[in-house]
């Protein structure tokens, strides 16, 4: 076998076996933070790592850093994703950046030319997903300074077992901290521009805004049946209305150049009992925009819209914490870096934004980042039928390994 086969081989293998742990039986994986399923994974990705020479080590709030030193002394890059899934969840998300990252290391450290500038850290972030524990991109928050330390260990899932006291039951917890001079990310699209277009890369230009918002809708329990209609305060109605106005926001506010997208993920209610009128819905709802005047205008309908469903449903509603981020450009010169790294190689490729938040919407904000994406079969994804070829994720590898060789020379930023 020539040497490029055997590492196509290898990263293939290595992507399989990653994904056995947490499998479902519908092809996807269940590995929400810091479950045993997700230990599993972190604990395989650290043998992984650790055959290849990494030294692997653990933050205060459970970011697993794998370290590979070129140069004695340099500072470091991150390439990094997280191994944590929604419910259910596909293979793909997060999981294939992790270990492409890996790969990518490894090739360019067996394959250096010239005298690197750097070492690498491959960093698996502990809960991108924020569906065990919220909000999402918790490990990055806390890297790059958004939210402190201590919050999110004293954070409860909803059995009230803390995210310090889940760290700690995986074994995956530590005191290490690392400075970083530059970010590299790469992910599945999630949306379908890449397909359609027929391209292979997608080099990401910018973040959409997004609002997520934990909203409760207060009410009174009573009997379905006994209580007559002007005496409810029927928190399932209220929350329900909530729901379809979030859409009709998005209808309303989307323009030709701008889109507005607004979703209920999750929709708690109490006590949820047949015949008994909800006392309270928890539910959490997000609206997100190229565009900040835009996502603003939406947002401030949705608010409208509150006020509007406590008066005519007869319900009060609080909104709990709140998730922002904005839109905003990754850095230009790391765009350009990967287009020409995408061109040197054949690789067809294209300028997209992404919908989705990843640890590199983080990451963008304290060091220059470059975010990269492979395609997803019809966009499908958070399922189990999520989907990327073969082909598309070995492109997406050679990619990542020629741009981390080019950042590692310092191409990109400087030591
Ligand atoms: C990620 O956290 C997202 O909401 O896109
Ligand atoms: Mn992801
Ligand atoms: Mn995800």
């Amino acid at each position: 076998m020539t040497t490029q086969t055997l590492q196509t081989t290898s990263f293939l293998t290595d992507f399989r076996s990653m994904s056995t742990f947490g499998a479902t039986p519908g092809g996807g994986v269940d590995r929400q933070a810091a479950t045993s399923a997700d230990g599993q994974t972190r604990n395989w990705f650290r043998g992984l790592v650790e055959g290849h020479g990494f030294e692997v080590r653990y933050d205060q709030v459970g970011n697993q850093f794998a370290l590979l030193e070129l140069v004695p002394g340099a500072p470091y890059i991150a390439i990094g994703s997280h191994l944590d899934s929604q419910p259910l969840g596909g293979r793909f998300d997060g999981a294939y950046g992790v270990l492409a990252g890996a790969h990518a290391a490894i090739r360019v450290a067996s394959l250096l030319t010239s005298e690197p500038q750097f070492n690498i850290a491959v960093i698996n972030w502990f809960n991108e997903e924020g569906c065990r524990f919220k909000p999402s991109m918790m490990g990055s928050s806390v890297f790059t300074g958004k939210i402190p330390a201590e919050q999110v260990l004293a954070t409860t899932d909803p059995s009230g077992t803390s995210v310090r006291e889940a760290l700690e039951a995986i074994g995956t917890i530590g005191d290490f901290s690392l400075d970083v001079a530059a970010y590299l990310e790469i992910h599945i699209e999630q949306g379908r521009s890449l397909e359609d277009d027929g391209l292979t890369i997608g080099l990401v230009e910018s973040t959409w805004g997004a609002n997520k918002y934990e909203f409760v809708v207060h009410g009174e329990q009573a009997h379905t049946g006994a209580t007559l209609i002007a005496d409810r305060q029927d928190a399932l109605l209220g929350a329900s209305a909530l729901v379809v106005a979030a859409r009709e926001v998005a209808d309303d506010y989307s323009t030709d150049e701008h889109m507005v997208i607004t979703s209920c993920g999750e929709f708690n209610v109490f006590p949820n009992s047949p015949v008994v009128v909800a006392s309270r819905v928890n539910l959490l709802v997000d609206v997100r925009s190229t565009d900040a005047a835009v996502l603003a205008a939406a947002d401030a309908e949705l608010h409208r819209r509150v006020s509007l469903i406590e008066q005519r449903f007869n319900v009060r509603i609080s909104q709990g914490a709140s998730h922002i981020w904005a839109s905003k450009a990754y850095d230009a010169a790391g765009l350009a870096l990967a287009a020409s790294c995408a061109s040197a190689l054949g690789l067809p490729h294209g300028v997209v934004r992404t919908l989705a938040g990843h640890d590199s919407t983080n990451m963008k904000d304290i060091v220059p980042t470059i975010m990269l994406f492979v395609p997803s079969a019809e966009g499908i994804s958070h399922n189990e039928r999520e989907f990327t070829s073969d082909a598309d994720m070995l492109a997406g590898v050679d990619l990542l390994t020629e741009v981390v060789s080019r950042v590692v020379a310092g191409e990109f930023v400087q030591p």
